[in-house]
């Protein structure tokens, strides 16, 4: 037997999931939710939800970093059907981009409006401090990789996909709105999406900063890149985590990391909890981000 294409693959996935939620969810999910490290409770929220672990998904792979528990999870959000993936996979783990982006692929095929990435990230911008959120403007591919190297999938999108509102501007302005009811400060910065598994130098810091980082982290640009070649619209919230190398006299662990995360978690879960049902009723997908 060949080997399935992505395009297969994805459908299968796809399809194995709508077995499991679609007597529940017949509609299926509008919004997606990619959770980063320390912020997998916010699906907790969810009610009547449908629980998936990544190994009863077809071409899914388990997750091995600590914070990531490897599950999908459809329910309802505060209203809206929404779905959820508590753990991703990285490309320093050694996966290759179509399996990082795998999943992305797969809530998207799901029929979803909008995909919310949200994530761990050092600050950068001598601003920011440790359990700060920053609404993600632009970012900065610096991974050293793109999800859509290699001959173009035309069932997926364009060959040469525009990124020049990768994070839409709608999304950016709604969850401004939504901080600003609840009375919660958020920053709007550029993230930079590092390789990894290390941390950065202080050197690198500083040359991030200089050529536009306001965030550094090791996710969230494959995952963007991807969802735009298929036309959802994209929204990015980073958890400032830690101060970037070099800006506090702290060793960076990812202990530090995961703490961090859970109080930023709490501030997300308010804007997210008024964010996601306001999501549906703006207008979504391509040429419309
Ligand atoms: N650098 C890279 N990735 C990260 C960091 C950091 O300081 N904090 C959380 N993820």
């Amino acid at each position: 037997m060949t080997e399935p294409t992505i395009y297969q693959k994805i459908r299968e996935a796809v399809e194995a999931i709508q077995k499991r939620v679609g007597s529940r969810f017949p509609e299926g999910p509008s919004i997606g939710v990619i959770l980063g490290s320390g912020l997998g409770s916010i699906a907790d929220e969810a009610t009547d939800a449908v629980t998936i672990p990544y190994t009863e998904i077809p071409h899914f792979h388990g997750t091995s970093v600590e914070g990531h528990a490897g599950k999908m999870l459809v329910g309802n959000y505060h209203g809206t059907t929404t779905v959820f993936l508590q753990g991703r996979f990285h490309l320093y783990e050694g996966y290759k981009m179509e399996d990082v982006v795998f999943p992305t692929r797969t809530v998207c095929g799901l029929g979803i409006q909008t995909l919310v990435l949200t994530n761990a990230a050092g600050g950068v911008n001598t601003r920011y401090r440790p359990a700060d959120l920053m609404l993600i403007e632009d970012h900065l591919n610096l991974m050293g990789d793109n999800p859509l190297k290699g001959p173009n999938l035309a069932q997926l999108g364009p060959r040469f996909p525009d990124l020049s509102e990768a994070y839409s501007r709608d999304c950016v302005t709604l969850f401004e709105e939504c901080a600003k009811e609840l009375s919660i400060p958020v920053h709007r910065g550029v993230y930079a999406g590092l390789l990894g598994p290390t941390y950065e130098t202080p050197a690198e810091i500083r040359m991030y900063r200089t050529i536009g980082a306001d965030a550094v982290g090791m996710s969230t640009v494959p995952e963007t890149i991807a969802a735009n070649h298929l036309g959802v619209r994209v929204a990015g919230i980073s958890c400032i985590t830690n101060l970037a190398a070099g800006l506090s006299p702290q060793k960076l662990t990812h202990q530090e990391v995961i703490d961090n995360s859970k109080l930023g978690a709490e501030k997300m879960k308010r804007i997210l909890r008024l964010a996601i049902p306001r999501l549906v009723h703006r207008p979504a997908g391509r040429g419309a981000h």
